[in-house]
This record gives structure tokens, sequence and C-alpha cells, in this order.
């Protein structure tokens, strides 16, 4: 197991964030608006980066209490996984999202393939977030290239939709 930081992500590290988000997620599969409209956390190991996580605050519906913390993307180095690393990073960033004024928060995690699980589930799990929804086909239009799990063009995967916070009904 190696240690490793968790740190805001600065213009240096936007070449390997990009390099490990096609690893990861696939080209296509992420796009750079994802970066920039919020927070972009890096897991640093010895000066390399080998996870990263991004989230915003989306507008609620007018009665909310404050903006929704979207977890928007979670991706971590395939050598690096089960360590806690992408429990960290949706802790913190969650931490951001509350600092930003929200009281809620979702994550769509991607379910690998149609018959598959999301692998982010257990860490939206452990940081207080419940199985709220699925959507079919969540990526279908993501862009040309093979999905790097279902293999198919249009990709095949749904999304399983997590939230944390009071529940729809109780608005
Ligand atoms: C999904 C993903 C981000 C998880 O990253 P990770 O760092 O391995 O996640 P964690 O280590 O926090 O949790 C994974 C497993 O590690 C183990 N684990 C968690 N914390 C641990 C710790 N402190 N020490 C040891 N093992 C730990 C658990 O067994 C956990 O399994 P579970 O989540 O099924 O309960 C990673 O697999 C990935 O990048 N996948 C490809 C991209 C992807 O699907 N991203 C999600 C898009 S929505």
């Amino acid at each position: 197991m190696s240690s490793y930081c968790i740190r805001e992500s600065t213009a240096a590290d936007m070449s390997a964030v990009s390099r490990l988000l096609d690893s990861t997620i696939g080209a296509g599969f992420w796009n750079q608006d994802e970066l920039v409209c919020g927070q972009l956390l890096v897991a640093d190991s010895d000066g390399s980066v080998v996870a990263v996580g991004a989230a915003s605050l989306d507008e609620a519906e007018p009665n909310a209490s404050g903006p929704v913390g979207h977890i928007r993307l979670v991706a971590v180095d395939a050598l690096q996984r089960g360590q806690g690393i992408a429990t960290a990073l949706v802790r913190e960033l969650m931490t951001w999202c509350h600092l930003g004024g929200a009281t809620s928060y979702v994550a769509y995690a991607w379910v690998h393939g149609r018959g598959g699980t999301a692998p982010l589930a257990g860490a939206l799990r452990r940081t207080g977030f419940y199985l709220n929804g699925r959507i079919e086909r969540f990526y279908a239009g993501a862009g040309p290239d093979s999905c790097p799990a279902c293999s198919s063009v249009p990709c095949e995967c749904p999304a399983e939709v997590y939230w944390c916070g009071p529940s729809w009904t109780d608005k």
C-alpha cells in the first residue's frame, strides 16, 4: 500500500489528470467541463497523480435550503485501488460542497455493463449515500469510441443514482 495525499489540482496536473481519466473512464466518456465546473482534487503519491475527483454545486429546486453537491468524477489508477482512495476523495469533495452551502448530494455511479456493478457504490455508501434510482443507457450519448466496460457503441451501461441528504419525498 502506497502513501498518498489528497490536494487541489494545479495547472501542472492537467495532462496527468487527462491521461488517468482516459485510461480509467475512457476517452469520450468524460469531458473537460467536468474538470472546471467546481472543485478538482487529485491524490498525489510521490509526485504522481494516482486518482482524480471532481464535484460541482448544482442549482437545486426553488424551495431547497441550498445547492446540491454533485460528485461528478472519481477515478483511481488501477494499481492503486482497494486502499480507500476513492472513499477519501468522495469525503473531501463532500466537505467542499458542504462549505459551499450544500445540504444534499448526488452522484451517478457508472454500472460497468448492463448486468454489471458500480465500482464506486461502496465508496458512496461509506460516505452516507444511498441508492435512489437507476438510469438505463446513461452514457449512450458519449463519444464514438467503444465503451471500455461494455465494448458497445453506443454505450449500454446504466448509471445508479446515489443520494445523500433529505429524501425527495421529505421535500
Ligand atoms: C471506482 C473506483 C474509483 C474505486 O476506487 P478505489 O480507490 O479502489 O475505492 P476504495 O478503495 O475507496 O474502495 C474500493 C474497495 O477497497 C476496499 N477498501 C476501501 N477502503 C479501504 C481501506 N481504507 N483499506 C483497505 N481497503 C479498503 C474495499 O474493499 C472497497 O470495496 P467496496 O467499495 O466494494 O466496499 C475505481 O475502481 C475506478 O477508478 N474504477 C474505474 C472508473 C470508475 O468506474 N469510476 C467511477 C465512475 S462513477
